[in-house]
C-alpha cells in the first residue's frame, strides 16, 4: 500500500515503528522499495557515498533532482523524499519554495527535507503551505559542519539540549510531519519523541525514536573499511562484490568467461 505523510502521523498514533533508508538509483530503489520501508530518502550523503566527497556541502539542485528523478522511477509503494542540499533554503524563503518545488515537478518526489530548526522554520512553514510535506532534521546537520567545528554528537550539555528540544519543536510548529535526529544522546532522544506529537526518525540517536533511517551502504556494508558506530551491518556486500569482480578478472585472464552458454552460435548448415 502506498505510504504517504497521513501513514506516518498514523504511525506515531499507533506507536508502529518507521523504517527508512536511503537510495540514490533505480536498482537499489526498486530493492528497497519491495522490502516494505515507509519512506526513501534520497539523501545529500549522495556527496559522501556517490560522489567520493568528505562532506555534504558541494552537492547541487541538479544532482539532486537528478538522482531523485531516478529513484522515484523504482518506487512504488513507499513515501519518497528528497534532500535539500546545502545552500537551497538557507537563504531566502522564496528559493527554498522553488527549490521545494522542483523535488516535486522534476524529481517526482512526495516531500523533501531540509536541515535546521527554529532559524528554518519560516521555509518549512512557506514550503508547507506551498503543498509539499517537509521532514525535519536536528541534531547533528552535516550542512553546518563548518559551525559545530566537526561532526559530533550533539546535545551533550544542558544548555545544547535545551537548544535541540527548542529546535525540534519549531520545526514541528513550523508543519513538519516528521524530524530526523541525527547523533543525540538516546535519553534526549527519548525526550524530543515523547515532546513531539509527529514521528521523531533516529540515525545514531537509540532506539525510542519513533522510526529509525540508514544509509544503505552501511547497512550493507559497502565500504569494508567503514562502520560507523550507531550502524548495524546485516550484509557483507563490499568483500562480496569485490570478490564478484575479481572472479571475473581472473576467468577472463584464464579465457573461462564466456564459456558456451554465454556466447551466441550460429545454426547449423543443412546438409547435403
Ligand atoms: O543525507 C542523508 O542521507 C541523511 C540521512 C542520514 C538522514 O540526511
Amino acid at each position: 500500500m502506498k505510504k504517504t505523510v497521513r501513514s506516518f502521523g498514523e504511525a506515531k498514533l499507533s506507536g508502529a515503528k518507521l523504517a527508512v533508508l536511503t537510495a540514490y538509483d533505480y536498482s537499489v530503489a526498486r530493492l528497497a522499495d519491495a522490502s516494505g520501508v515507509d519512506a526513501i530518502l534520497v539523501g545529500d550523503s549522495l556527496a559522501n557515498v556517490v560522489m567520493g566527497m568528505p562532506d555534504t556541502l558541494s552537492v547541487t539542485m541538479d544532482m539532486m533532482i537528478h538522482h531523485t528523478r531516478a529513484v522515484s522511477a523504482g518506487v512504488e509503494n513507499a513515501l519518497l523524499v528528497g534532500d535539500m542540499p546545502f545552500m537551497s533554503y538557507q537563504a531566502t524563503v522564496s528559493g527554498a519554495v522553488e527549490n521545494a518545488g522542483r523535488f516535486l515537478k522534476e524529481g517526482r518526489a512526495q516531500a523533501v527535507k531540509l536541515e535546521g530548526g527554529e532559524a528554518v522554520a519560516p521555509q518549512i512553514r512557506a514550503i508547507v503551505e506551498a503543498g509539499i510535506p517537509v521532514m525535519g532534521h536536528v541534531g547533528l546537520t552535516p550542512q553546518s559542519v563548518n559551525v559545530l567545528g566537526g561532526f559530533k554528537v550533539q546535545g551533550k550539555s544542558g544548555e545544547s539540549k535545551r537548544k535541540l528540544a527548542g529546535d525540534a519543536k519549531a520545526v514541528e510548529e513550523a508543519g513538519a510531519f516528521a524530524v530526523v535526529v541525527e547523533c543525540v544522546p538516546d535519553d534526549l532522544a527519548a525526550e524530543l519523541t515523547g515532546l513531539l506529537s509527529v514521528p521523531t526518525i533516529g540515525i545514531g540517536a537509540g532506539p525510542a525514536c519513533d522510526g529509525q533511517v540508514l544509509v544503505y551502504h552501511d547497512l550493507i556494508g559497502l565500504f569494508p573499511d567503514y562502520a560507523p558506530r550507531f550502524a548495524k551491518r546485516y550484509l557483507n556486500a563490499g568483500e562480496l562484490i569485490g570478490k564478484a569482480f575479481s572472479d571475473f578478472a581472473r576467468e577472463v585472464r584464464e579465457g573461462k568467461f564466456p564459456g558456451p552458454e554465454h556466447s551466441f552460435h550460429s545454426p547449423e548448415k543443412p546438409k547435403g
